[in-house]
């Protein structure tokens, strides 16, 4: 097994195939300046290649998800530096949306304690979320007086019903992480207690999957989105030539043997045997 690289503001873990991606400034709320938007860059660009990772979850130390951007060193330190400005506002797009969107591995967010305004970004664009039932959600801008920008607003549009969008956005009203699974912002909540557990389980399941089978098919559901009919048709039948050329395991020609000829196994009950 490799090595996991160290980072100054991201921790790596590994819990069996699963990588934990952690932001790791616990003492700021793991507030998002712009060294860690750098470190957060390379972590993800790391796990994604790696070879024995094959989940990917993204959380915050100590008890908290993300306390949004940094005030000081995000907005304050380049409020008179547009140059420094446009690189760490580039530098934080592309990891929270750009490459956790496009991660080649399954995605899903751990939320617990706070998670306020640029970080609402990465919850949305991993493939799953998972939040403690008394993570606190918020998106504070309107509370001091910027409005969602650096894709926020967007984010929260793909995600959320349309008055919720509007409605949190322009209260700034917090939502508690029961309250954000009842609402489909995440796919669940658990008693913090059991939040690790909840994402492991969800992990091993991922875990056991053919990888490229899950990788096209969360690719799939992501692209077809902005597609119209005729688009989408011929976009999944590139897309099934493409995974049954790339796949060297031949798994769809192994299950098809394992249920029609073997027996083995029910594709509507469970996984063919790898
Ligand atoms: N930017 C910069 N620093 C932040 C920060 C942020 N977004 N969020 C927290 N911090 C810092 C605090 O300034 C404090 O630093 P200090 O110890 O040097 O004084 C430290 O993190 C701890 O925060 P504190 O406010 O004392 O902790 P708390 O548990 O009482 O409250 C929050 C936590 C998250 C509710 C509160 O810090 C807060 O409202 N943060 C801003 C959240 C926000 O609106 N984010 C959106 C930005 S777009």
């Amino acid at each position: 097994m490799s090595n996991v690289p160290t980072y100054e503001n991201v921790k790596i873990e590994r819990d069996g195939a699963t990588t934990f991606v952690i932001l790791n400034r616990p003492e700021k709320r793991n507030a998002m300046s712009p060294a860690l938007h750098i470190d957060m860059c390379n972590a993800l660009d790391w796990v994604s290649e790696d070879d024995d990772t094959r989940v990917v979850v993204v959380t915050g130390a100590g008890g908290h998800f993300c306390a949004g951007q940094d005030l000081k060193l995000f907005f304050r330190a380049n409020e008179n530096d547009p140059k420094a400005m446009r690189k760490a506002g580039a530098d934080s797009q592309a990891w929270r949306w750009d490459k956790l969107s496009r991660c080649p591995k399954p995605t899903i967010a751990m939320v617990h304690g706070y998670c306020f305004g640029g970080g609402f970004t990465p919850v949305i664009a991993c493939d799953f979320a998972i939040a403690a039932d008394d993570a606190t959600f918020g998106l504070s801008e309107v509370n001091w007086g910027i409005i969602p920008g650096g894709l926020v607003a967007w984010c929260v549009t793909q995600i959320m019903n349309y008055r919720d969008a509007l409605y949190y956005s322009v209260t700034g009203e917090r939502f508690s992480g029961k309250e954000a699974a009842a609402m489909k912002f995440v796919n669940k909540s658990v008693p913090v207690a059991e939040l690790r557990d909840a994402v492991l389980a969800l992990a091993r399941n991922l875990e056991a999957k053919n990888p490229l089978t899950v990788r096209y098919t969360k690719e799939a559901i992501r692209s077809v989105r902005g597609f119209n009919q005729t688009q989408a048709l011929d976009y999944l039948d590139a897309k099934i030539d493409g995974l049954k050329f790339n796949d060297k395991s031949k798994g769809s020609s192994e299950a098809m043997k394992q249920f029609l000829d073997e027996k083995t196994f029910k594709p509507g009950l469970g996984e063919y045997k790898r």
